[in-house]
């Protein structure tokens, strides 16, 4: 299904570039309809070789001008110039997508000093293997097609879902950092295998797909992971051994606090962010 909207990315880095790749692969976009930029020249040929789109170093400006649909893809603290090189160029037809973390909608609208419809998405990075997670808020000037076509985009690279603008610090601290954790859990159990005395290659490939199979266990079954796990114990087995050694350092409660610490530092950041950037006047 291709759209017959002109899509900017501003900024295609990491995941900016995963966009790229999810909209033409599964045609929410065609070529044609597809423009980036990026910082430098060097960036800019390497992504126009590989996806065969017009990619600019700079020029910002234009791209929005040309397109329906702007992705912020830039840095949070690049965000505010890019902001105010394209302001100008804004009309009410367009519809804006900012990825940067900790930028509020409202701050948005200030910079740009502008109500249009304004989408305000958290993916994270999995989105680089079309298995990303991205929950997305909007402003009341979005209407529901609007809505469908961002979720179009973002179904592209992975899994979508709709929340209310003040849970983007949650969202932030879940599943747009999670994946930091679960690396962390990853780089454990390859070590544990070490340590036992399995190579290498056979730790790394066991210790990956034990995390990618419980998670999609969790999603195929719709079971609390609460239940999945108490099928993997035996009474007096090797499971339960573990989990026993697991409790006592306080696994479950580590990771809830640093979901709650990692929440409040966003929220941290997004007043930071206001105090610097929206003042009035
Ligand atoms: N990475 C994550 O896990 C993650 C998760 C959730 C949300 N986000 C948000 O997603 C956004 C992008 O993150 P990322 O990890 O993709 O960053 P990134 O890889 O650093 O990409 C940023 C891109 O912006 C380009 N750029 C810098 N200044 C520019 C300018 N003035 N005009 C146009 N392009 C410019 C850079 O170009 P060059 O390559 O030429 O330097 C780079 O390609 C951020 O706002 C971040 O908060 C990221």
């Amino acid at each position: 299904m291709v759209n017959s909207k002109r899509i900017a990315i501003l900024g295609a880095g990491n995941i900016g570039a995963a966009l790229i790749g999810g909209i033409l692969k599964t045609g929410v976009a065609d070529r044609e309809h597809l423009i980036a930029t990026v910082r430098t020249a060097e960036r800019a040929e390497e992504l126009a070789a590989k996806y065969s789109i017009t990619v600019t170093a700079g020029g910002n400006r234009e791209a929005a001008q040309a397109s329906e649909l702007i992705i912020l893809a830039v840095k949070p603290s690049t965000l505010p110039w890019v902001l105010e090189e394209i302001r100008d160029a804004l009309r009410d037809d367009q519809i804006l997508i900012s990825l940067a973390a900790a930028v509020p909608i409202a701050l948005i609208e200030k910079l740009i000093d502008r109500r249009m419809p304004i989408f305000r998405a958290m993916p994270n990075i999995p989105v680089v293997v079309e298995e990303g997670a991205t929950a997305v808020a909007s402003n009341a000037a979005c209407t529901a097609v609007q809505r469908q076509l961002v979720e179009n985009i973002f179904r592209a690279v992975g899994v979508v879902t709709f929340v209310e603008e003040d849970m983007m610090h949650a969202v932030t601290a879940l599943s747009g950092s999670g994946p930091a954790y679960v690396y962390m859990v990853i780089e454990a159990l390859i070590a544990g295998g070490l340590k036992m005395g399995l190579s290498r290659e056979v730790s790394t490939r066991l210790s990956e797909q034990t995390v990618l199979g419980a998670a999609k266990l969790v999603r195929e079954t719709m079971l609390h992971p609460a239940i999945l796990k108490d099928q993997v114990i035996t009474p007096g087995g090797v499971t339960i051994s573990a989990i026993h050694e697991l409790e006592k350092h306080g696994l479950r409660s580590m990771l809830i606090s640093a979901i709650e610490t990692a929440t409040h530092h966003s929220q941290n950041l997004t007043r930071s962010l206001m105090a610097k950037f929206g003042k009035e006047g």
